[in-house]
């Protein structure tokens, strides 16, 4: 089967394994009349595809590939490796992964393996050619997901014999000789030298905290053996399912290993969308956890669209949609009515190629039975269902587009995330929540961003904006250099080498060819210790900067928090949202983007030459000054009730 057309496609995650058989038929007809188009199968049915060694049985799997593909419904079949069975385990009990703490993360729920234990790799190889010659070429394939959610519940860091000898191996063949280490590292402070790579531990059990280069050199190795266990069974896939797309769906918010780096092996980037549980489960205000309980903060799901469009680099899907109350979070309320369209619809505006919902029938049993689906246990419709049917209504009416080149670059590098997280020098720094910050005001400003890799091509966008990003290449910033963008980066960037040592002259490192400032000194401040001014604070943290600069913005005290060269701009502190888009604004103009401060809870977003208005708020907002009249509407209204979302047919493609 091929799904050529430029449509978006709603699809769903489905357990045939769960149910009985006789119900297949039935739940095939039902998810075609709702208007999917695809169904995910196989996920973590390894005990039952193969129930002791050697032993298949495919006949079960078989029956349900047959009744889905009889019902119009194309497969996307997944590789069962996150749930290794009992009896694979037991025969090789050091394939688990350990944490931190010298534990075992034991059998008796998933993802309880090591990246790096080479028996597992094999049977990992193993069953993916097995999965793959049996399905490889049925007609009703056309996408395969490599296992589920990699690094989630903490599972990318395993320190366990099998990384210990991976880890050697792979510093051996990066540093070659054992001084060369030991300089990059900086060893000699504290007596860390070693004489020997066998003689290097895992980075974890020190006194106090270890080596910021070592475990920085860790998370790299980690992220390779990610890549490569990921890799070996794209190579597998490629051979036996020619032709159909591979993808694996990463999860919101997991940064441990690099997206960028693995999805190279991908044809499209898949992510699993959960906005109540990610409001509840990070960082976000007590006020902003109340505000949106039930219809997710106006920024993550967008953060994660417009971030996966960018690892795909363009092909991205929703492979899990939330449909109701999740299970996971701290609370799990009722999502608002209308949300499961909305964030659909919201997923369409951002580009998604599919939106996929997590999971056709809610399980009675085991670890989710109170994590809703569209059907309930009993086999009865449950809300999502109704809005599932809508929103295929909708994309019915819409015609495929293209995503359009936004005018906003931001620059986003897991490795930038693994240095805060090493070294936060103030509790709570993450790079990845300063970008999310950044993002989040720039939405504000109603723009479109694209969210990059700073290996990204930056030819073509009007402003770039690049948060936090510690380590700068030369590549990267000779093409900074020539950009025709405004540029800002903000606090920490240029602030280290490669080998996370400070630069010798000091940061901004490299961008002092750019700039001509100097960060002498940095502070952190914490909750409720702020730099007030009359119309601007500094809080979090603060940089003491060098420069004969006259800086645009400046503490009572003189210091400099924002300085300007040529098309060049950085900011010394994390300020507050306001002062943050009256920068954006600046840059903006001076790039001759138009710019609109949107109400709370209002976003915007352009696809193709659709418009599209979204009401995050739990009350009706008026959104006439953003809509054109009102007969040009496809849908939506200048009052937008809760969940609302209005659309409209606006100009063509920006050249
Ligand atoms: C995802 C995961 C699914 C399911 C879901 C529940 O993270 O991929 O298998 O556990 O969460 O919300």
């Amino acid at each position: 089967m091929t799904l050529t057309s430029k449509k978006p496609r709603l699809g769903v995650c489905y357990y045939p394994e769960h149910w009985p058989r006789e119900w297949w038929a039935d739940d095939a007809a039902r998810m075609s009349a709702m208007g999917l188009a695809q169904v995910r199968i196989g996920e973590f049915a390894w005990s039952r595809i193969e129930p002791e060694r050697g032993q298949f049985d495919w006949a079960w799997l078989d029956d349900a590939i047959e009744t889905l593909h009889r019902a119009g419904l194309a497969v996307v079949m997944c590789t069962p490796t996150a749930t290794p069975p009992k009896w694979l385990v037991d025969s090789m009990p050091d394939m688990i992964a350990i944490d931190s703490a010298g534990k075992p993360r034991r059998f008796g729920s998933r993802r309880h393996y090591c990246f790096s234990h080479e028996g597992y790799r094999r049977e990992s190889q193993r069953i993916t050619r097995a999965v793959a010659e049996r399905y490889g070429r049925h007609p009703a394939v056309i996408a395969w997901q490599t296992d589920n959610e990699y690094g989630c519940h903490d599972t990318v860091l395993s320190w366990s014999p099998a990384a210990l000898v991976a880890f050697r191996r792979w510093l051996a063949e990066r540093y070659v000789d054992i001084e060369a280490l030991n300089s990059a590292w900086g060893n000699v402070f504290w007596s860390m030298e070693y004489r020997s790579f066998d003689a290097i531990d895992l980075p974890n059990l020190t006194v106090t905290e270890a080596n910021p280069a070592h475990l920085l050199d860790f998370r790299r190795f980690s992220s390779q053996q990610v890549k490569e266990f990921n890799r070996e069974q794209c190579l597998i896939l490629r051979e036996l399912s020619p032709g159909c797309d591979l993808t694996h769906n990463f999860m919101g918010f997991v940064t441990d290993f690099d997206h960028h780096d693995l999805a190279q092996d991908l044809d499209v980037a898949a992510w699993d969308s959960y906005p109540l549980g990610f409001l509840e489960q990070f960082w976000f205000s007590a006020d902003e956890k109340i505000r949106y309980a039930r219809q997710g903060h106006p920024d993550v799901s967008a953060f994660h669209h417009d971030l996966y469009r960018g690892v795909g680099c363009g092909r991205w899907w929703v492979m899990e949609q939330q449909p109701g109350p999740v299970n996971w979070a701290r609370y799990n309320p009722a999502p608002l009515p209308g949300m499961v369209r909305f964030w659909s619809l919201e997923a369409i505006a951002h580009g998604a190629e599919v939106v996929s919902y997590f999971r056709w029938r809610q399980a009675p049993f085991a670890q989710e039975q109170m994590h809703a689906g569209l059907l309930r246990p009993d086999r009865v419709d449950d809300v999502a269902a109704e809005e599932v049917r809508e929103t295929a209504a909708v994309l019915a009416r819409l015609d495929g587009h293209s995503s359009v080149k936004a005018d906003v670059a931001l620059i986003f590098d897991y490795q930038a995330e693994w240095m805060t997280a090493i070294q936060p020098h103030g509790a709570g720094f993450s790079a990845l929540r300063v970008c999310f910050e950044w993002y989040s005001a720039l939405r504000q400003l109603g723009l479109d961003i694209d969210i990059l890799p700073p290996s990204a091509e930056l030819s073509g966008y009007r402003m770039v904006v690049i948060p936090c990003l510690p380590v700068l290449s030369q590549t990267f910033v000779d093409q900074l250099r020539t950009v025709e963008a405004s540029v800002i980066y903000g606090p920490r960037t240029g602030s280290k080498t490669m080998h996370f040592s400070i630069p010798e002259n000091l940061p901004p490192g490299p961008l002092q060819s750019l700039l001509p400032i100097k960060v002498v000194r940095v502070e952190s401040l914490r909750e409720g210790l702020l730099e007030s001014e009359a119309d601007f604070s500094v809080s979090g943290w603060l940089e003491h900067v060098e420069s004969a600069l006259q800086p645009e913005l400046r503490l009572h005290d003189g210091r400099g928090v924002l300085f300007h060269h040529a098309r060049h701009r950085y900011l010394a502190g994390l300020v507050d949202s306001a002062t943050l888009q009256g920068i954006f604004r600046q840059m903006a103009s001076e790039g001759g983007i138009s710019v609109r401060s949107l109400p709370e809870g209002i976003r915007t977003r352009r696809h193709g030459n659709v418009h599209f208005v979204f009401n995050h708020c739990a009350e009706t907002r008026s959104v006439a000054a953003l809509l054109p009249g009102t007969d040009a509407l496809l849908m939506g209204a200048r009052e937008l009730p809760p969940a609302g979302v209005a659309a409209w047919v606006g100009d063509g493609v920006r050249k």
